[in-house]
């Protein structure tokens, strides 16, 4: 089997805390199999551009529990195209890479694809990081958990204005088209409503639930909307409460705070044993695949079944996050 004699890591699409202990692990399993480990700054477009370090074991330390990604990240419109990706290849044949490791969510798999299937030769291992949780694959996604705990610290603190002044509160948070950052945080922090993509929002069962707090004299009332959601978002959403009702309303869009910050304890064991583990599939032949983590065990998902999260939202979870948010 071929084993890989140049290694290069980068990370891409929105960045996610862990990202950083994820490309620690990849360098250092890299190096302790006898690679060289290059660092692609600025993802695809880096790659299109000649971006590229060498990294070695220190340049790594001392970024374990640092949000962001040292190797900076980027969203591509040149990877897009067939002249990018055929710029990016000379590029990564100039510095003999034969493997890569590509740090990032769908898209970044998607460009991964693509490149594959027009240059074989350089191989493909993808490792899941994204706040949105949106990949099948894996259980979870680096940096979901320290986005979920990053909102529910801000509605907490939202929970004490908003009971200090008997107000009803609409919190936006991130997932383009997944609501699994608004699921989550929103039962974790006794939302009285969650407004998720996955599911089409009912706006009378809505104004019924919120009539029905009122009656109960609620002191404070929270709606966790993920900003994908058709209604159109919490500031939409909110006008249309106003109309109905006389609520004293107010609407908070967490917005990119929910990227950053230090990695939890989670992320940062997910990121590093996804690091890990990605440089040992490649060292095992294997590419074109995502490493993920199911059930505490690693699974590799081809990249095309990876970006599918058709199955991912978890309908028991909503419904008994609805039950119990009388
Ligand atoms: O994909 C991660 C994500 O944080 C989404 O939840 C969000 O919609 C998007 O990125 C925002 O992207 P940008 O930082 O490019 O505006």
């Amino acid at each position: 089997m071929k084993s890989i004699n140049n290694l290069a890591v980068f990370t891409s699409g929105g960045d996610a805390p862990g990202m950083n202990a994820c490309i620690r692990a990849v360098v250092r399993a890299g190096i302790a199999n006898g690679s060289k480990v290059f660092g692609i700054l600025h993802g695809y477009e880096g790659m299109i551009n000649g971006e590229m370090m060498e990294m070695d074991a220190a340049k790594v330390g001392n970024i374990i529990q640092r949000g962001g990604t040292i190797l900076k990240t980027a969203r591509s419109a040149g990877f897009m195209t067939k002249e990018g990706r055929k710029k990016a290849h000379e590029y990564l044949k100039r510095w003999n890479i034969d493997g890569v490791v590509a740090i990032g969510g769908d898209g970044t798999f998607t460009g991964a694809s693509v490149f594959m299937s027009e240059f074989p030769e350089i191989r493909f291992v993808g490792i899941p990081g994204t706040i949105d949780n949106d990949l099948s694959g894996t259980d979870y996604t680096i940096g979901y958990d320290t986005a979920i705990n990053t909102v529910i610290q801000a509605v907490d603190k939202i929970r004490d204005t908003a009971d200090a002044h008997d107000r009803l509160f609409l919190v936006e948070v991130m997932g383009r088209d997944s609501g699994l950052i608004a699921l989550y945080s929103g039962i974790a922090s006794g939302a009285e409503a969650i407004v998720i993509p996955e599911t089409p929002t009912n706006i009378d069962r809505l104004f019924q639930k919120l009539e029905r707090g009122w009656l109960r004299k609620k002191s404070s009332r929270i709606i966790i909307v993920a900003e994908g959601d058709e209604s159109g978002g919490a500031i939409v959403l909110a006008d249309k409460i106003r109309e109905k009702f006389n609520f004293d309303t107010r609407v908070t869009i967490l917005g990119h705070i929910q990227r950053g910050g230090s990695p939890t304890c989670n992320d940062r064991v997910l990121a590093t044993r996804l690091g890990y583990e990605a440089v040992e599939a490649l060292m095992r032949g294997r590419h074109g695949v995502m490493v993920g983590q199911m059930n505490n065990q690693i699974v590799l998902t081809p990249f095309y079944e990876a970006i599918k999260d058709e199955n991912k939202m978890n309908m028991q979870l909503v419904k008994m996050a609805e039950i119990l948010s009388m």
